[in-house]
Order: structure tokens, then C-alpha cells, then sequence
């Protein structure tokens, strides 16, 4: 099974020259990164190819959800580049779940239980769920563990309940990472690598706390110490 790495920086750059551009010019060689639908719709299978040969290992998110078959087909197809990990939507069900891992092979399968943009009001006046997130979460990991794929993406907030439902190597990535005092964008459910760490997330992913930053190179690399930390707190 392919290794994951504790972080991720999420390269949401409108096109390939501008992400390799940000990595060369800050000094970022060889590290994790996150290919989103904005990059990879763009520039497709090719901007892989790029990372790979400057040496970063690849995360590939572009969350599949559709009818199992078809979500099936296209994580066969994903999984054809050399990636350590994609994600697809638990939301699409047991099933859906169940034959994107089945069509995986060795690249690791997680599974977006919500998105950390989404909130309770949203879920209840526009989608009309009425279950508190925190029942729906955890409720949507232990699916996720059942249908065999490795992991669940959430937010900092639900890792502890998560883990209490779920086996001890059953992942959780979190995005919605802020340093302390940032502003939170369009995110809802954010959280500090620190917190991260503490709620004992496997991997984080990271986008504008360090893409928008004045020194990205030095975030990174405190970001990356935080999570070495080993001492409680
Ligand atoms: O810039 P920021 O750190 O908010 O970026 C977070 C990244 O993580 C984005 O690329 C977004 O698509 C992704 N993501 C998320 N919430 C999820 C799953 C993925 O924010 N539940």
C-alpha cells in the first residue's frame, strides 16, 4: 500500500506553470502535495507527471462521486497515475465506496465525510438533514471503515469522535488548517495545526495558510515541526 505523509500543501493555482512556479520560487522541491479538480481539470494527468518528476509525492482530491460503476471506472483511471492517494465522497454510499477501493490497487482510498465549508444551518435549511453533524459524521466514518477504504477526510473537530468509532488504522485527514488568529476564508470548521496534532489527525492538508503567505517556505516548515512534536499538548 502506498506510504502517506503527514502534510500536504493544497495547490489550488489556477494552472500547472503557476503551481510549479510558487514551488521552485519558494523552495518547496520534493515536498507533499494536493492536486485539487481546479488544477487537475485544467491541466489533467500531465501536471502529475510534472510533480512526480520534480520528486513531490502526489495527493490527488478530486472527491469522485457518482454511481458505483461509474466511480469505479474513474478511480480505475486515477489510480493509473503515480499518486499515493485519492478521495472520493462517502456520501455516495457503502457500495460506491466499497468498488473505488476494490479499483484502487495500492493508492490509498479516503473518503470526504463533509466538507469543512459545510454547516448545520446550510445542511438544514438547504439540504433539509436534521441530524446534528456530529451524529452524521462518525456515522459516515463507520460506513466508510465498513466499505474497506482507508480513511475519512473531516475536520480537526470530529477526529476524536471518529477514532472512538473507528479501528486505530483507520485514517483521518484534515483540511480547514489555520494558524492561530488567520482568517478562515470560505472555510467554517477550521482549526490550528497544533489542535490538529492534539485531536491526533493522521495527515493535514494545508492551501492558503501557506500558498497566500508572505514566506510560504518558513509556514511550511513550522507547520511541519508542530506536527513532530510528539509531547501531548
Ligand atoms: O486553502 P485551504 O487550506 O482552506 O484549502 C483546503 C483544501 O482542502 C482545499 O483544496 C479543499 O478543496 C480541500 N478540502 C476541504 N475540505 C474537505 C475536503 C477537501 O477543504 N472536506
Amino acid at each position: 500500500m502506498k506510504q502517506m505523509h503527514p502534510l500536504y500543501i493544497a495547490l489550488d493555482f489556477s494552472d500547472g506553470e503557476r503551481a510549479i512556479h510558487f514551488l521552485e520560487v519558494n523552495k518547496l522541491q520534493g515536498v507533499p502535495v494536493k492536486v485539487g479538480m481546479e488544477l487537475f481539470y485544467k491541466e489533467g494527468p500531465l501536471i502529475v507527471q510534472q510533480l512526480r518528476k520534480r520528486g513531490h509525492p502526489v495527493f490527488l482530491d478530486v472527491k469522485v462521486h457518482d454511481i458505483p460503476n461509474t466511480a469505479e471506472g474513474a478511480v480505475r483511471s486515477l489510480a493509473s497515475l503515480d499518486i499515493d492517494v485519492l478521495t472520493v465522497h462517502a456520501q455516495g454510499g457503502k457500495e460506491m465506496m466499497h468498488r473505488a477501493k476494490q479499483a484502487a490497487g495500492e493508492v490509498r482510498v479516503l473518503a470526504v465525510t463533509h466538507l469543512t465549508s459545510m454547516t448545520e444551518e446550510v445542511l438544514k435549511e438547504e439540504l433539509g438533514v436534521h441530524d446534528a453533524m456530529e451524529e452524521i459524521i462518525p456515522r459516515l466514518a463507520v460506513q466508510a471503515e465498513e466499505s474497506g477504504v482507508d480513511g475519512v477526510v473531516c475536520s480537526v473537530h470530529e477526529v476524536s469522535s471518529i477514532k472512538a468509532e473507528t479501528g486505530k488504522d483507520f485514517l483521518t485527514l484534515t483540511p480547514g488548517i489555520r494558524l492561530e488568529g488567520e482568517p478562515s476564508h470560505d472555510q467554517k470548521r477550521t482549526a490550528t495545526p497544533e489542535r490538529a496534532r492534539e485531536n491526533g489527525a493522521d495527515v493535514i492538508v494545508v492551501g492558503r495558510a501557506i500558498t497566500q503567505a508572505k514566506d510560504p517556505r518558513s509556514v511550511y516548515d513550522y507547520i511541519k515541526k508542530e506536527l513532530e512534536r510528539n509531547e501531548p499538548g
